[in-house]
C-alpha cells in the first residue's frame, strides 16, 4: 500500500500556511467538541480556513469550524485547531492526520490535544476535566493506525515506544498547574472508538472492564502520529456526559449534549493552559 502524503507534501503545505502568518509557534492546540471559544483567548490572532489550505481534510461536524488560528497566548506564540476531522466522516486515518504531519513540519514541538468525551469511571461527572495519563487506541489496534504503510525513517521509526506516550513533565507541569489554581483535574485513560454512534450500555462496560476512564471518537490515532514525529504529547478530555451502562437507563447521549458540556469546560481548560504557558520553562 502507498502512502498518500509523503514529506514533500507536508513541507509544501507548511510553507503554504507559514506564508499566510507572521507567528512561528512551537507549541500546538487542538480543540474538541464544544471548546472552539478557547480560540478567543488568543491576542494578535491570524485564521487560516482549512478549506483554504491545500489537501487538508474538511470537517462535517456541527462544533467543528475547520480554521487554524495562530497568535499569542502569556507572550507565547501558538497554534490552535479549531476543528478537526474524525474516521467517521469517511477520511482515512492518513488524511485524518495530515494536519499533525503539517503541524510537525510548521516546528511544531508540543501537540495538546483535548476532546469531548463519555466517562466511563463512575466517579465522574459531566463538566470534569481529565488529564489523559495513557490511551488505548481500538481504533488503531483494529488496523486504522496512521502509521500502517511505508515508513519514511526521515520522519519517524518503523516500531515507534509508546510506553511515554503523554509526556510526563507536561502531566506534572498540568497537575501542579490545576492544584494552584483549585481546579479539579482528573486523571484516566482514554479509549478511542470509531463511532458515530454511541456505545451499547454492554460495550460501556466493556470499556469499563478494559480500563477505561472516558472515551471518544478522536485523540488516539493523532497522538500516535505526533509521538512518532517526536513530539511531546499531552490531552485533555472534558467529560461531556456519564456514559451510560444499563439498558434499564432512562437517559440517552446526545452530540447536544456534547457540545453544551463545553460552556463549563473552556473556562477551566483556558485557565489550565494559561498557567502552564506562564510556567513553561519548567517542562522544558
Ligand atoms: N461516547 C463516545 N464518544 C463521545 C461520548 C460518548 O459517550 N461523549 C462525547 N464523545
Amino acid at each position: 500500500m502507498k502512502r498518500q502524503f509523503s514529506s514533500q507534501d507536508f513541507q509544501n503545505i507548511a510553507a503554504f500556511i507559514a506564508g499566510k502568518t507572521p507567528h512561528r509557534p512551537k507549541i500546538a492546540f487542538v480543540l474538541g467538541s464544544g471548546f472552539g471559544d478557547l480560540v478567543d483567548a488568543l491576542e494578535s490572532p491570524t485564521a487560516i480556513p482549512f478549506q483554504d489550505i491545500p489537501d487538508f481534510p474538511q470537517s462535517s461536524v456541527v462544533g467543528h469550524r475547520g480554521r487554524l488560528v495562530f497568535g499569542i497566548m502569556q507572550g507565547r506564540a501558538i497554534c490552535i485547531m479549531q476543528g478537526r476531522v474524525h474516521f467517521y466522516e469517511g477520511w482515512s486515518v492518513e488524511h485524518a492526520t495530515l494536519p499533525i504531519y503539517v503541524l510537525r513540519a510548521l516546528g511544531i514541538e508540543t501537540l495538546i490535544i483535548s476532546n469531548a468525551a463519555g466517562g466511563l469511571n463512575p466517579n465522574f461527572q459531566p463538566g470534569d476535566l481529565m488529564l489523559i495519563e495513557d490511551q488505548i487506541n481500538l481504533v488503531g489496534m483494529i488496523g486504522h493506525n496512521p502509521l500502517v504503510g511505508p515508513n519514511d525513517p526521515g520522519l519517524g521509526p518503523r516500531f515507534p515506544d509508546l510506553s511515554k506516550l503523554y509526556d510526563r513533565r507536561l502531566r506534572e507541569l498540568a497537575m501542579s498547574v490545576a492544584d494552584e489554581r483549585d481546579l479539579a483535574l482528573r486523571r484516566g485513560v482514554y479509549v478511542g472508538l470509531a463511532g458515530p454512534a454511541f456505545e451499547t450500555p454492554a460495550e460501556v462496560r466493556f470499556l469499563r472492564m478494559i480500563g477505561g476512564d472516558a472515551t471518544g471518537m478522536s485523540t488516539t490515532n493523532e497522538a500516535v502520529a505526533a509521538r512518532y514525529l517526536g513530539m511531546r504529547v499531552l490531552g485533555f478530555s472534558g467529560i461531556s456526559n456519564s456514559a451510560i451502562d444499563t439498558i434499564d437507563s432512562e437517559q440517552e447521549t446526545t452530540h447536544e449534549e456534547v457540545l453544551a458540556a463545553g460552556a463549563t469546560l473552556v473556562p477551566k481548560l483556558t485557565s489550565i493552559l494559561q498557567g502552564m504557558l506562564a510556567r513553561w520553562d519548567e517542562a522544558e
